[in-house]
């Protein structure tokens, strides 16, 4: 039974949901502290570096590929190559393993966005998160049984995105980032206005924007540019692939891609300066500098944004609405994003309806996402986020560089499929960063992360607990990937015509 795609209602929509999935958490809480922690204003050398080399070059062949072969990553490395199948459902299932962690996150900020009423999380930020609202347990094998603060959240933010996951995506998710990203986009500005007019914003932005130079000459300065780009982009997740098999045939890529690219860095470097100018305020209210009040992904948004509320002197509980909140719709319409390769995957493979795939993929990431609502979630969470990061997201992208320039060598026809479609026509660079520069970078990070991997464990965790959750949610990915791989299709695999015309 041949399957009717998914369609984008035109290239505005399309652009809306890839800005919507590039756009989430990644934005308003890491790159904050990614930039501040490596290099400050100098870190937008390797930013940009690593945005040129990797960043937008990776993204403009998630497009074409997904785009010229039609189809999911599985079905889009299929046709590029019967080998490499199974790099399809690498992708597909690493992001579906992400998603398991990115809906608690989400459940947390929701949480928090009604604890902002009345700043309900008390004076000792930190006990509240940590103690009171997750109730961490004190080893990590500990799993400590169901946090209901956590439960029930997640419930609710589970049930929002199985409906819109339900709908076809013109109707679920383009609909859903159409909504939301104007809302968003004006939230973070009010965010950012009232965070770099506080008392002592200065010293925030001046400890961000501060160049050190110094600090460019350490490679883990470089790894942290591409890893935030990465994530940030989200390429490597096969969103992009999927996301661009629902175009039109002959929409433009290229100038798509430009245009979801820096409408991302926008976005980030203005919640840095939001953020940072809040931190700022902070730092002057504690009597401290900036290094006493910063700190990094969780504890930056759930323990010091709760204490820059807390220090308000107006307006405290709807300044904390607007941030939380934002998380919640920065990471709505990214979380979307990350489910729908596996769905279209599956759909593309077994030939099921959209509800049967959904009911698959959002229930099985519904039960695992109960594994990071116990008592012992959070150092789940962070252990299998930095395996699935560090390792699923990019040896991913170095085997797709190998696979499109190296074995099956159709970076050319890619790259005329590009050109064919879009507007600005893209060069020879294009062509060599796929080939040589990306891949040869990203195995160098590749090879850095391992080193830094066997000095000493990720996060001082049980070297069992690594194993089991860290290295076995990657194996757990491989098998399942190549058992997909070796599952016979029963649907769509009618051959596409590669850079055919519309209507030809
Ligand atoms: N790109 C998404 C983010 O930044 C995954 O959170």
């Amino acid at each position: 039974m041949a399957q009717v795609r998914d369609q984008w209602t035109g290239r505005a929509g399309f652009i809306m949901a890839a800005v919507g999935s590039a756009i989430g958490l990644g934005n308003i809480w890491r790159y904050p502290y990614v930039a501040y922690e490596n290099g400050g204003g100098a870190f937008l050398i390797p930013y940009f570096f690593a945005l040129l080399t990797a960043g937008i070059p990776i993204l403009l062949l998630e497009y074409a590929l997904g785009h010229g072969h039609k189809g999911s990553s599985p079905l889009a490395y299929r046709r590029l190559s019967k080998k490499w199948e199974w790099l399809g459902w690498w992708q597909a299932l690493i992001a579906f393993l992400i998603s398991t962690y990115y809906m608690v996150i989400l459940a947390w900020a929701l949480s928090y966005t009604w604890f902002s009423f009345g700043t309900q999380w008390g004076g000792d930020t930190e006990k509240f998160f940590f103690d009171q609202y997750l109730g961490v347990t004190d080893s990590f094998w500990n799993f400590g049984g169901l946090q209901m603060n956590v439960v029930i959240p997640l419930l609710l933010v589970w049930i929002f995105v199985y409906f819109v996951m339900r709908q076809q995506a013109h109707k679920g998710i383009e609909r859903l980032s159409r909504i939301i990203m104007p809302i968003l986009i004006v939230m973070m500005i009010i965010i950012t206005i009232r965070g770099v007019t506080l008392d002592g914003a200065t010293v925030g932005l001046n400890a961000l924007l501060t160049p050190d130079f110094g600090a460019l000459i350490h490679p883990e300065v470089w790894v942290a540019a591409y890893g935030q780009v990465f994530f940030s982009l989200s390429v490597g997740f096969a969103t992009m692939i999927t996301y661009a098999s629902y175009l039109k045939k002959d929409e433009d890529l290229s100038n798509s891609g430009l245009i979801a690219a820096l409408s991302n860095s926008g976005f980030e470097f203005m919640a840095a300066l939001g953020v940072f100018g809040a931190l700022g305020f902070l730092a002057a209210q504690s009597g401290v500098d900036v290094q006493g009040v910063v700190a990094s992904g969780v504890g930056l948004a759930f323990v010091v944004f709760p204490q820059i509320i807390n220090e308000l002197p107006w307006l405290n509980s709807m300044f904390g609405v607007l941030f939380f909140g934002s998380l919640v719709f920065a990471g709505l319409t990214s979380v979307v994003s990350i489910v729908e390769p596996a769905i279209s995957a599956i759909r593309d493979k077994l030939g099921t309806t959209r509800t049967a795939a959904v009911n698959w993929i959002c229930g099985s990431s519904f039960v695992i996402s109960f594994l990071y609502a116990t008592k012992g979630g959070i150092n789940y969470l962070d252990l299998i986020d930095h395996f699935l990061n560090s390792y699923g997201l990019l040896v991913g992208a170095v085997l797709m560089t190998i696979a499109v320039a190296w074995t099956s060598r159709k970076v050319r026809d890619l790259q005329s499929h590009i050109n064919r479609v879009s507007d600005v026509h893209i060069g020879s660079w294009w062509v060599i960063c796929i080939s040589v520069v990306t891949p040869l970078v990203l195995f160098i990070m590749t090879g850095m992360n391992i080193w830094e991997e066997l000095q000493a464990p990720y996060g001082d965790m049980p070297y069992s607990g690594i194993l089991i959750m860290g290295y076995g949610s990657l194996l757990l990915a491989l098998i399942a990937a190549v058992i997909f791989h070796h599952m016979e299709w029963k649907a769509n695999m009618e051959p596409v015509q590669f850079n055919e015309k519309e209507g030809a």
